[in-house]
């Protein structure tokens, strides 16, 4: 009897225990319910079988997610966390009793699935696909809310949603692509490695709305996507058009692993088929999809069938993943190119077309351009487009082969004992006929001269003028060539030094005209300098004389005579970056500021990683950058910090304007490292951005005395447009270089980034990572 009864309890604890797991026939799911990956209940089904929501296998383990039931594989819409590792099999799913939909992981964690404050009264997978808690009858958090790469009838999305692709169709970690609803009514897809600014958009619905935040992209039951108003009537975006034969269909819209985002439709004939067909691609061309072959590689093929290629030079980060993108397999810089026997030589790639900014554009020859390249220490590809020839730097992106498109690109490499392709005979063929005519119209200067000459042919024609008119050349290197002055010559040439141009912290600049080749120049005298000698001073001068960079203003001459040290640069006719950029009259414009930032820093990378020793500036300020005719910023005064006393640059530093500008280590007498530097850029790239000066006494709270703290603060409380005052700033990009030179000007040098990163920031290639605080100014001294 007691063991009929024991028995009898068992069976209905047992029916009982059932009863509470199991969803009932409303697909209810009551709390204390929960899943195992190795048990019977690794899920829970909507009433019609078509959706479960549960554990999943991914990698070695198990994701938690929805799938749509399929044949022969499940179709994965949604995944809690998926970025998280996968757990093994002994992780649980519990609704607890508490009312929290969690995940228990085998070490004893528990992980909110659902991260709401409200307690959940019971839970329900939905036939729609969407996973819902109700509190009562009412929906506290539902899986519709927190799309991840798919859309499903009934879901939509609205302003600041977005879909982020997963990794691979078995992996459902983010991908690489993200589709964003933005706030002006347009849907745009970008690659997630980018800044998601316009040139990054691959597709875009063009669903533009004034009334913001009123569009969403709704999904009805028809399956159709359209772009849903308040105001306007709904754009329809795609349609399916499966003839089903009244059976049931289920739509899903994904954005693909692959950065498509496609609609499909899901037919169910009978139990055991289902059809799977895609009712609409976004894009029919892979290649149109940026960043489908990542940094330093492009696309080729048509419709679906795409690959990646490295281009001339590259050799791919991963040979087994073929979009992963090309690193350079030239170790060493380039700058070295123009050195006789370590030429180096062009390659050619016909219809290439890529998305950079080139940092040079010149009216060419098609032939010039590949040599013109060939010459410059910056360049690693020129492309030859429209008559024009565009120089880049590594690494270029978003590229693609289209046999449309009328493009030669030229890549730098290495030479190899191969034979060289048609183009390379023509570029050798098409030098050594300039080489001739260039002979012939400057007689006897020596051939690095030349080489010189060429690569600056048409910018600096009176420069290579200037060249041969100079007496008294000294060679460095065998490379450039400084002219040594006489101290009565240079006395001569700036009339007894009377028009002074400026007086830095190392002594005054004068205007100077140099006889025969009537150039203007810049003559600087060194007023604190060593006195460690002439030889030491020529070996300085010399690393100095070498430097040869767009963004570096070049030292033309020197002159050495018993204690006097002089100077000679070329002359920058339009000013000083702080001119420019402290006289509201001339504020240039912000796609301008953003720019010259870029240009400061190029010139800063060439000082710290590209020329032959590595210059720490020590004194980088608006004051100290020039701009020329064409308002290209150009770094002065660099390379002179060995040449004075220790103490002397510090105290000078300390009282001229560079004070704002110092990093906190030169107070402290500690080492000096590059990110000295690096601080000192951050600085005037917040002066760049907010058009005022780092240090600034009339303003009207204290808070605003010391621009990078202040710049924090503006950062922290989401204020950014307290620091500019221009109306049409692209506010993505004002926090990005507001977050750029915050990182610039942290503390602790070891928090600052390098050069290179820096440069990939500005650029919007690299993520931005959020700054650390900054602490509030006091004032010190
Ligand atoms: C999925 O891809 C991500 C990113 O590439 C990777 O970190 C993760 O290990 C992958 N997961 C599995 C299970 O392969
Ligand atoms: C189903 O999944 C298996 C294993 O993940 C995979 O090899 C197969 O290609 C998939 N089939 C379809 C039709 O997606
Ligand atoms: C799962 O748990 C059981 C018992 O708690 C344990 O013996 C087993 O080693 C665990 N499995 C894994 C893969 O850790
Ligand atoms: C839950 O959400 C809150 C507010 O949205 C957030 O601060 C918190 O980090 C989230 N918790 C988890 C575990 O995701
Ligand atoms: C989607 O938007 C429609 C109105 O356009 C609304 O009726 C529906 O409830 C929304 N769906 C969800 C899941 O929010
Ligand atoms: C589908 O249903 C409609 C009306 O219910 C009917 O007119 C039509 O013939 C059906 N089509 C098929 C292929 O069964
Ligand atoms: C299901 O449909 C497919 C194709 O329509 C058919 O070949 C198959 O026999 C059907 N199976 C059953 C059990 O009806
Ligand atoms: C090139 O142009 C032709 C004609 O305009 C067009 O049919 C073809 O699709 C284009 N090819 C590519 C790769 O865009």
């Amino acid at each position: 009897m007691a063991v009929v009864s024991g028995l009898l309890l068992l069976m209905l604890s047992i029916l009982f225990v059932e009863a509470r797991t199991q969803p009932n026939q409303f697909g209810e799911i009551h709390l204390g319910s929960q899943l195992s990956p190795i048990s019977n209940l690794h899920s829970w089904q909507s009433p019609s079988g078509n959706f479960a929501f549960g554990f999943y296998s991914q990698g070695n383990g198990f994701a938690v997610g929805i799938w749509m039931m399929g044949q022969p594989n499940n179709t994965v819409v949604w995944t809690a966390n998926r970025d998280d590792e996968p757990v093994s099999f002994n992780a649980t799913i519990h609704l607890s009793e508490e009312g929290k939909l969690l995940l228990r992981t085998e070490q004893g964690n528990e992980n909110l699935i659902a991260n709401v404050s409200e307690v959940a009264a019971s839970a329900s997978m939905l036939d729609s696909g969407n996973f819902v808690l109700y509190s009562g009858s009412s929906v506290i958090w539902q899986s519709f809310d927190y799309p991840t790469d798919t859309i499903l009838v009934g879901q939509n999305l609205t302003y600041s949603d977005k879909l982020v692709s997963s990794v691979s169709s078995s992996n459902h970690s983010s991908g690489r692509f993200f589709l964003a609803m933005q706030a002006d009514g347009n849907l745009v897809a970008y690659p997630t490695n980018s800044a998601g600014l316009s040139v990054d958009a691959y597709w875009a619905s063009n669903t533009y709305q004034d009334s913001k935040k009123g569009l969403s992209l709704y999904f009805n039951h028809q399956g159709f996507l359209f772009m849903d108003t308040v105001s306007k009537k709904p754009v329809l975006l795609a349609r399916s058009s499966y003839p089903c034969n009244n059976k049931t269909t289920i739509f899903r819209a994904t954005l693909d692993a692959d950065g498509i985002f496609r609609l499909y439709s899901h037919c169910l004939e009978n139990k055991t088929s289902r059809s799977v067909h895609i009712e609409w691609s976004a894009l029919n061309n892979q290649c149109d999809v940026q960043g489908f072959c990542d940094f330093n590689s492009y696309c080729s093929g048509m419709g679906t069938n795409a690959d990646c290629s490295c281009y001339p030079g590259f050799a791919f980060n991963d040979p087994s993943e073929k979009f992963s993108g090309c690193y350079k397999n030239v170790p060493e810089s380039f700058c070295t190119g123009t050195k006789e026997g370590q030429m180096y030589d062009v390659i050619t790639v016909e219809n290439i077309l890529f998305e950079r900014y080139p940092y040079s554009v010149l009216d060419e020859k098609k032939e010039n351009c590949g040599l013109s390249c060939l010459e410059d220490c910056l360049c690693d590809v020129a492309l030859y487009k429209n008559e024009r020839c565009e120089k880049y730097t590594a690494p270029i992106r978003y590229g693609k082969k289209d046999i449309n498109e009328s493009s030669i690109a030229f890549f730098k490499v290495k030479p190899t004992p191969a034979a060289p392709p048609m183009s390379l005979t023509i570029i050798i063929e098409s030098k050594k006929s300039l080489l001739l005519f260039l002979a012939i119209a400057f007689g006897s200067v020596t051939f690095l001269c030349f080489v010189i000459a060429i690569s600056t042919f048409c910018v600096y024609r009176d420069r290579a003028y200037l060249y041969e008119k100079l007496s008294g050349i000294i060679s460095l290197a065998g490379e450039f060539t400084l002219r040594s002055f006489s101290y009565s010559e240079l006395e001569k040439a700036t009339s007894g030094f009377r028009e002074e141009l400026g007086r830095g912290s190392i002594g005054a600049v004068y205007r100077g005209t140099i006889p025969g080749g009537d150039r203007t120049v810049a003559v600087k005298k060194l007023e604190k300098v060593l006195d460690e000698g002439e030889k030491r001073f020529r070996a300085e001068i010399t690393v100095i004389g070498q430097t040869y960079h767009r963004n570096l203003v070049r030292l033309l001459g020197f002159c050495v005579e018993g204690s006097r040290r002089v100077l000679v640069y070329e002359y920058l006719r339009n000013g000083t970056l702080a001119d420019l950029l402290f006289q509201s009259e001339r504020r240039p414009i912000w796609k301008e500021r953003v720019r010259i930032a870029l240009d400061i820093a190029r010139g800063i990378l060439y000082l710290h990683e590209e020329c032959q020793a590595c210059i720490i500036h020590c004194n980088i300020t608006p004051q100290n950058i020039l701009m020329d005719d064409s308002w290209i910023a150009k770094i002065s005064d660099f390379g002179l910090s060995k040449l004075l006393y220790p103490d002397e640059i510090r105290s000078s530093m300390a009282l001229s304007q560079s004070r704002g500008h110092m990093a906190p280590e030169w107070q402290n007498n500690a080492l000096m490292s590059v990110k000295a530097d690096i601080y000192s850029f951050g600085v005037v790239l917040l002066e760049i951005i907010c058009c005022r000066s780092s240090i600034k006494v009339d303003v009207s709270t204290p808070d605003e005395m010391n621009l990078p703290s202040w710049a924090y603060q503006c950062f922290a409380a989401g204020q950014l447009d307290k620091l500019v005052k221009d109306e049409d700033i692209e506010f993505e990009s004002l926090e990005r270089m507001v977050k750029i030179g915050l990182l610039c000007v942290q503390h602790d040098p070891a928090l600052r980034p390098c050069i290179k990163n820096v440069i990939l920031m500005l650029e919007g290639s690299d993520d931005i990572p959020a700054p650390p605080a900054i602490a509030p100014f006091r004032i010190t001294a």
